[in-house]
C-alpha cells in the first residue's frame, strides 16, 4: 500500500498570495510530482488547512486542481477550513451522523480512519464525546487502522505551538481510545505543526508532514508566537508492506543540482587536485 500524504496546502482565492507565495502553484507542483513519479500510490491524502480563509472561491480552485491523478484523493479538514463551506465545494464527500467530516475505508486488510479535528473559530483541535464514540465504533470491528487527522492530538515539547494541539480537555478520553485499541493502531499521521515531527505516543508510532507552503521552525522556549520560514516544502510518501512502514520526504520542488553515483564506483583513493 503506498499512500501519498500531503498537508496545509492552505489554497487561497486564486491570485492571492499567502505568506510571500503562490499556495496554488506550490499544490500544482506536488501533484505533478505524484503523476511523474508515483503512479502507484493508492491514496492521496490531504490532512486539512486545505485553504487560508476558507472562502468557496478557494475550494473551487481546489476541486479544479484535483484531476488526472493517479488514485482516489481523501480530503481533511484543518483549522484554516470552513467546514460549511467544503462540504458545500465537495458534496459527495463522506461526513458522520453529527456532519463531521470523519469517514474510513478498508484498503489491503487496514482501516484507513479519516478524522474532523477541527472546532468553530479555534486553531486547537477538538475531539469530543461524539466523535470519539464514532472512532470507537470504526476501531472495534477492524484487525487494523490507521488514524489520518489534522491536528496532533499529543504535546510536543513547544509551548507556543502546543497550545493548538488537541485541547487537554479532549486529550485523556482520546488517549484512553488510542491505548484501548494500541494493538491495532499502526500509525498516527497529522499535519498542522508544518514540520516533520515523529515519535511515539501511548505505544503508536506518529509522524508529521510538512506543508506545501512556508514551515515552521521547532522553538522550545517560545510560549506565544509561532515562527514560519520559507524553507523547502515536502510531502510523505508512506509505503505500507507486511506490518512495515517506511515514510519518504519528497522535497518536490527542488531544482538544483543533482549527483549521481552508483554501486559500482571504487572512491577509495582521494582524487588529487588539478593544478
Ligand atoms: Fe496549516
Amino acid at each position: 500500500m503506498k499512500l501519498v500524504h500531503i498537508s496545509d496546502i492552505h489554497l487561497t482565492c486564486p491570485g492571492e498570495r499567502m505568506g510571500g507565495l503562490d499556495p496554488h502553484r506550490r499544490f500544482t507542483r506536488a501533484l505533478d510530482e505524484v503523476r511523474s513519479k508515483h503512479q502507484d500510490a493508492d491514496r492521496i491524502i490531504i490532512t486539512g488547512d486545505l485553504t487560508h480563509w476558507g472562502e468557496p472561491d478557494a475550494y473551487a480552485a481546489l476541486k479544479g486542481a484535483l484531476v488526472d491523478l493517479p488514485c482516489p484523493v481523501r480530503l481533511l479538514v484543518g483549522n484554516h477550513d470552513d467546514r460549511a463551506n467544503f462540504q458545500a465545494a465537495f458534496p459527495d464527500q463522506p461526513r458522520d451522523e453529527n456532519c463531521y467530516v470523519n469517514y474510513a475505508e478498508d484498503l489491503d486488510s487496514t482501516r484507513l480512519i479519516y478524522l474532523d479535528t477541527t472546532g468553530p473559530h479555534t486553531h486547537a483541535g477538538h475531539f469530543g464525546a461524539d466523535r470519539i464514540q464514532w472512532l470507537e465504533a470504526q476501531l472495534q470491528d477492524c484487525t487494523h487502522a490507521r488514524l489520518f487527522m489534522h491536528h496532533n492530538v499529543m504535546t510536543l515539547g513547544q509551548p507556543a505551538e502546543d497550545k493548538i494541539a488537541l485541547v487537554e480537555a479532549d486529550r485523556p478520553a482520546f488517549a484512553d481510545l488510542l491505548r484501548k485499541h494500541v494493538d491495532k493502531i499502526d500509525y498516527l499521521h497529522f499535519g498542522h505543526i508544518h514540520a516533520i515531527c515523529s515519535g511515539t505516543y501511548c505505544g503508536i508510532p506518529f509522524a508529521s508532514v510538512r506543508s506545501t507552503g512556508n514551515q515552521s521552525l521547532p522553538d522550545f522556549a517560545e510560549t506565544e508566537l509561532l515562527h514560519g520560514a520559507p524553507m523547502e516544502p515536502s510531502f510523505a510518501v508512506i509505503d505500507v508492506s507486511e506490518g512495515t512502514t517506511v515514510i519518504h520526504d519528497i522535497p518536490f520542488t527542488w531544482d538544483g543540482p543533482v549527483f549521481s553515483s552508483g554501486t559500482g564506483w571504487d572512491d577509495w583513493a582521494k582524487p588529487v587536485a588539478a593544478e
